[in-house]
């Protein structure tokens, strides 16, 4: 069996600030074949963008290996090898030097790749441009009298001008206008397939991985929760947080119609299991402490037990009346000042009728 093009195993990353230590990913296995689309999807901070900065070798990761064609990627990579793992930006403008024209960014790793004789530089260059679906006369010009689709597609000029094998493209798209969002899109797609390029797609967006990608992986707090190939992931998403990001989306096909339908965070199960959750919680910090229950809040007093027929049952446990008194002030102190903001449209109805501000 002949190896995947990339491969990354065991793979963990910890940052360090100050005392704390920070899992930025906690044992990533994946793998992606030649001319394949591997979407990366999770919410923010779950370690999709430290995942690429590894691969590409922005960074180098606490353990685990990076296998490119069966050979481990050393820490310290040659030339040839960062030429053929190739990073596209979220903020094209970020990414692009101000102070280079767009030709000199793109000539610069056809110069430093040595792929390309000087002579033949900037017709390459103008030839790049035009695959990306730009006018040559833009060579000149800087990145910030650009559009962000432009800058965009001169990023991905510069970023297939060494000849990579495969792209790590960090949320493409998500900085661009709506309307732009699908051009390039549509650019990549048919990059991918022109070039015959692998890709490592990093979104947050599910309805892009259904476009592009043939396999996706599910990252959650550093982990992978799911895998699998697209179709199979939508049809029968097996985690609970898989299922909430396909619910979210909109609906296409009847099977996601389907899931759409189950009740989401804040009705009726889901609201059941999240109280049964909180109580569970409660519960197991009164066994640890010994005490009997928990207090709800902080802010109130360990003596105050909120005054449900449940909390009245509980032996030993007065209700301090100073402490109740002292939460409603604040609460009034609070709805006072939001009326008064325009936030809030009632009087706080302790308030004399003849109050300045009533
Ligand atoms: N250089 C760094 N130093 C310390 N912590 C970092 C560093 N880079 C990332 N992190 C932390 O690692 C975690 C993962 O961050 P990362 O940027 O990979 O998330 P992400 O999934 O790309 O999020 P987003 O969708 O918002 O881009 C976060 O908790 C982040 O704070
Ligand atoms: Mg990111």
């Amino acid at each position: 069996m002949t190896a995947p093009l990339l491969a990354v195993n065991g793979l963990t990353k910890h940052y360090r600030i100050g005392e704390r230590r920070v899992l930025a990913l906690r044992g990533i296995d994946l793998s992606v074949a030649r001319n394949e689309v591997v979407a990366v999807v999770g919410e923010s901070g779950s370690g999709k963008s430290t995942l690429g900065h590894l691969v590409v070798g922005m960074e180098s990761p606490t353990s685990g290996s990076i296998m490119l064609d069966g050979q481990e990627l050393p820490p310290r990579r040659s030339r040839a090898q960062r030429r053929r793992l190739q990073l596209v930006q979220q903020n094209p403008l970020s990414a692009l030097n101000p102070r280079r024209t767009v030709y000199q960014s793109v000539v610069l790793p056809l110069r430093i790749h040595r792929v390309e004789p000087r002579s033949r530089q900037r017709s390459r260059v103008a030839e790049l441009l035009t695959t990306v679906g730009l006018a040559e006369d833009i060579m000149d010009r800087h990145p910030q009298v650009l559009s962000g689709g432009q800058r965009q597609r001169v990023a991905l000029a510069r970023a297939i001008a060494g000849g990579p094998d495969a792209l790590v493209l960090d949320e493409p798209t998500s900085a661009l206008d709506v309307s732009v969002q699908a051009l390039v899109l549509e650019l990549l797609v048919e990059l991918q397939r022109r070039l015959a390029l692998s890709y490592l797609f990093i979104t947050h967006d599910l309805s892009v991985v259904r476009v592009v990608a043939q396999r996706v992986i599910v990252l959650y707090r550093g982990l992978v929760i799911e895998s699998g190939p697209t179709d199979a992931v939508f049809a029968t998403p097996l985690h609970r947080f898989t299922q909430m990001l396909i619910s979210a989306l909109p609906v296409v096909s009847r099977a996601e119609q389907r899931l759409t339908n189950r009740p989401g965070p804040g009705t009726g199960r889901w609201a059941l299991a999240a109280r049964f959750q909180q109580l569970a919680a409660r519960f197991v910090h009164a066994v640890l402490t010994r005490s009997t229950l928990a207090p709800r809040s902080s802010r109130l007093s360990p003596q105050c037990v909120p005054t449900t027929r449940r909390a009245a049952t509980i032996p030993g446990h007065e209700r301090d009346p100073s402490c109740h008194e002292r939460q409603r002030t604040r609460r009034h102190r609070r709805r006072r000042h939001l009326y008064r903001s325009g936030l809030f449209r009632y009087r706080p109805n302790h308030w004399p009728a003849n109050h300045p501000h009533g």
